[in-house]
């Protein structure tokens, strides 16, 4: 790690992520006294505010988004004086060149920029820094997802921004792997012995992976229209989760190590075609219904026009390497689910040989099933066979009890951290171990590419399902003919 950037220059600071997210993390790393001294926040937007102005946007957001006991006002104050903002127009070298001004004696004490903007404006805005002299040996750049929409055009952004900065200063976010139940699967991996000599096709028969939200497009109209479930959720947060569960174990906790065991695990993907798309994918769009006992529109009618966007995705995709072959891990993420719920569920096989009831028949014994729950609780549950208590006279009896950890329980009293703080101080710190790199976007997007080119190719629409449900009933069908279920 190096000295950490005393400047942090934050573009689209007027918009939805920074006032939510960035804004309330960096006030969080002020409180624990985690910035930099006399560190300097370069707010930029398009809108032409002055630093008052924009001071009483972020206190606002603050109040807003932070929990309500952690709001101080005279921390916020303390954050604001940090901050000066600076509109900014891409394309504009005047306002460039007067962002320049401000913090042109920084430079050699480092500047993290932060690209919290439409993905069209990345290049620009990184060339308006290049020509504003802003970029040197110790300027990084974070930039926020989507890196384009498929393999070509991300190749598009991550030439841009290659030509100017190099790898080891380009901090792509996934927000996810700043999530600490993300980040604990890691540790419940290699910090165990127990898991990793069965952590393979010898003993596991199938994992599945669910990201269900109950949220709808949230006014997102013009982003996600046209982007889909696919991209917007498995390309990024789905496959970094994948890639942490199926990877090899690395040598060593650094950036190298660990996302060369990732991108072996992405590269491993097998791709799909027209045939395997049939099979091995559902696409669904919500309809209106019911989520959480409230009624709810459709996504058609959100939009306010008829679409083919998926808003849900199922998938049964295979990892063609030693350590996974014929383990299916399904895969399934949407919006208007039932509930906000993230988890990993990795079902064992069965015992290799009972002795139970006849030939393991009537005696109730199943295989174990590790669930890790990520959202909104997070809690790890194995289950284990245990004896149902009594004499026995008709033979053994067994029944599944959970070994249930709450880590909410076991580290109680431990602030649960917004994933923006700890990807802020990293980032700051030059550290890019939880930041995608240019080789692992590219191998999602190929493999992502690969599913879009057969439903093209296959026609595949998107099944209606009912807002409040689990996706269309095909998703159901695509688990149960491999004869196991959802996990719910
Ligand atoms: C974002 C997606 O990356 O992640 C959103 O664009 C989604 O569509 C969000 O709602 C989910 O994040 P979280 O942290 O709420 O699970």
């Amino acid at each position: 790690m190096t000295e950490p950037s005393a400047t942090l220059i934050l573009f689209g600071a007027t918009g939805d992520l920074a006032h939510r997210m960035l804004f309330p993390s960096l006030y969080n790393l002020l409180s624990d006294n985690l910035l930099p001294a006399d560190f300097l926040i370069v707010a930029s937007g398009r809108t032409v505010l002055d630093d008052a102005a924009f001071h009483k946007d972020v206190d606002a957001a603050l109040r807003k988004f932070l929990q309500p006991e952690r709001y101080d006002t005279a921390l916020a104050q303390r954050l604001c004086d940090m901050i000066i903002y600076c509109p900014v127009e891409a394309g504009n070298a005047d306002q460039f060149a007067a962002l320049a001004d401000r913090v042109r004696d920084r430079l050699d004490r480092g500047i993290s920029v932060y690209l919290s903007t439409p993905p069209s404006l990345f290049a620009p805005t990184a060339q308006g820094l290049a020509d504003a002299g802003l970029v040197g040996p110790k300027t990084r750049i974070a930039m926020e997802k989507p890196i384009g929409k498929d393999l070509e055009s991300s190749r598009d952004v991550n030439d841009a921004i290659g030509a100017l900065f190099d790898e080891q200063s380009i901090f792509r976010v996934d927000h996810y792997l700043g999530k600490e139940t993300v980040q604990n699967l890691m540790a419940l991996r290699f910090g165990n012995m127990l898991f990793e000599p069965l952590w393979n096709a010898a003993a596991i028969d199938h994992v599945q992976i669910t990201v269900g939200e109950t949220v709808g497009l949230e006014g997102r109209v013009s982003y996600y229209d046209g982007v889909g479930a696919l991209r917007d959720m498995v390309q990024n947060h789905v496959l970094q989760i994948l890639s942490i569960i199926a990877m090899e174990p690395p040598a060593r906790l650094d950036s190298t190590a660990v996302r060369d065991e990732k991108v072996k695990v992405l590269r491993s993907l097998r791709p799909m075609d027209a045939e395997t798309v049939k099979a091995c994918s559902v696409r669904g769009q919500y309809t209106p219904g019911a989520v959480a006992g409230e009624i709810v529109t459709g996504y058609a009618d959100e939009l306010g026009k008829p679409s083919d966007t998926e808003t849900f995705v199922a998938l049964k995709a295979h990892i063609d390497n030693w350590r996974w072959t014929g383990v299916p891990f399904y895969l399934r993420t949407g919006k208007r689910m039932p509930a906000r719920h993230s988890e990993i569920m990795i079902q064992f096989k069965p015992v290799a040989h009972s002795i139970f009831g006849s030939r393991g028949h009537g005696s109730g014994l199943e295989p174990n099933t590790l669930i890790i729950r990520l959202q909104p609780q997070e809690n790890i549950r194995l289950l284990i066979m245990a004896k149902e208590p009594g004499l026995d006279r008709g033979g053994v009896k067994l029944q599944e009890v959970g070994l249930d950890v709450s880590l909410a329980n076991a580290f109680a009293g431990e602030r649960r951290r917004i994933a923006y703080e700890r990807l802020l101080l990293d980032l700051l710190e030059g550290d890019p171990t939880l930041f995608v790199r240019r080789d692992e976007v590219e191998a999602q997007w190929t493999w992502i590419d690969s599913i879009i080119g057969g439903w093209k190719d296959a026609g595949m629409k998107a099944s209606p399902y009912a807002s409040g449900n689990w996706g269309p009933s095909s998703a159901i069908a695509l688990i149960e003919r491999d004869g196991a279920s959802w996990h719910e």
